[in-house]
């Protein structure tokens, strides 16, 4: 368990996005400091790519190990085209996808500037271009390549807001820019093209039919217990709330929290928050991290939660609620 999971900072208050704080934020990536962004998946917890200290300062803020490569993001895809090598699967997958929620693992090229600890000691880079107007503007201001892990402690929940930024890693940045909500509410899917086969390493913000809509059918890894380092981001427990989560919940034991989706008729929960009345799962997604930190609370002995539908934005929806309510296979070596 990360040793930042109890830290409480209010330090930092985040601030509303304009033109002077874009160039602030900017020149603070460039003295090697780290800000937090908003994106449409989650806050990132940005740093220069290019440098291994910036690279070293956010795996020390969000206590990640080492081996746990990092998502580095680009303005658009010619930016993306000077780091990796592209194949036309790639290219096919940014010109449909790009700006947007979808991050695709390539080969590194050979004079690729984006320090290696960046990628965990692999010879690939995680790429995305994301769909936000604030995190373009960073990245335009910057015009240099920004890793950004979720912007939380490595095993917590990713922060949908800038005050979950502010909360638990405030101590840590120079700035938080504040974007509002994120829209979608879940990380960005990964799909790794390092190999003959394309290999859905995390699903996310675009769901698999969408991405094999554009490249094809390709085999899906099964959610569970996956240790291999190919997908560090696989391992079990990584989003993690403190109270324990019983999932496929018919009906609520005494204490309990419910975290419900769709209409029902179970009663007596100490709390009831609803992932999307309508059983919408895009709402359901958007809602997920910040609904799961609210009911996460002393005041609760566990969070009970509703079936989610396992189609589309549901799949991503699940590995999230799967590895949350798993007990850790590693507690030495927690994920992003
Ligand atoms: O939506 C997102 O992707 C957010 C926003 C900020 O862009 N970022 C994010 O980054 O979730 P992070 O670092 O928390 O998750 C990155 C995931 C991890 O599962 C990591 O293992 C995987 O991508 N990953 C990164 N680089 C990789 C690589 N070279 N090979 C395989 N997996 C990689
Ligand atoms: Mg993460």
């Amino acid at each position: 368990m990360s040793p930042h999971r109890n830290a409480v900072s209010t330090s930092l208050s985040p601030v509303t996005p304009d033109r002077a704080k874009i160039a602030r934020a900017a020149k603070a990536l460039d003295a090697g400091e780290l800000v937090a962004f908003p994106t449409e998946t989650v806050y990132g917890l940005g740093g220069d790519a290019a440098s291994n200290d910036a690279v070293a300062a956010i795996f020390k803020a969000k206590g990640r190990p080492r081996f746990n490569p990092l998502i580095v993001h680009v303005a658009n895809t010619k930016a993306a085209e000077a780091l990796v090598v592209f194949d036309e699967r790639a290219g096919k997958l940014a010109n449909a996808f790009w700006p947007g929620a979808l991050t695709i693992v390539l080969p590194r090229r050979a004079d690729c500037q984006v320090s290696l600890l960046a990628s965990a000691g692999t010879d690939s880079l995680a790429l995305r271009v994301p769909a936000h107007g604030v995190a373009l503007d960073l990245l335009t201001a910057f015009a240099r390549p920004v890793a950004a892990p979720s912007a939380n402690p490595s095993g917590a929940v990713s922060p949908t807001t800038a005050s979950h930024v502010a909360e638990s890693l405030g101590d840590f940045v120079s700035l938080i820019i504040d974007g509002g909500p994120c829209t979608i509410g879940l990380e960005s899917t990964v799909i790794s093209l390092t190999g003959e086969t394309p290999l859905l390493l995390r699903p996310g913000g675009v769901t698999a039919e969408e991405v094999e809509a554009v490249i094809g059918h390709f085999p899906h890894m099964d959610r569970g217990a996956d240790t291999t380092p190919e997908s560090p981001g696989r391992l079990l427990q990584h989003y993690a709330p403190r109270r324990p989560l019983r999932l496929d919940a018919v009906g609520v034991n005494s204490g309990e929290a419910l975290l419900s989706f769709g209409p029902h008729t179970i009663t007596g929960a100490a709390t009831e928050l609803n992932l999307s009345p309508d059983s919408n799962l895009t709402e359901a997604a958007a809602n997920l991290f910040a609904m799961l930190r609210e009911l996460d609370s002393p005041a609760h002995t566990a969070i009970a939660v509703m079936t989610v539908p396992e189609i589309g934005l549901g799949l991503a929806i699940n590995d999230r609620l799967h590895r949350a309510a798993n007990p850790a296979v590693n507690p030495e070596e927690p994920s992003s």
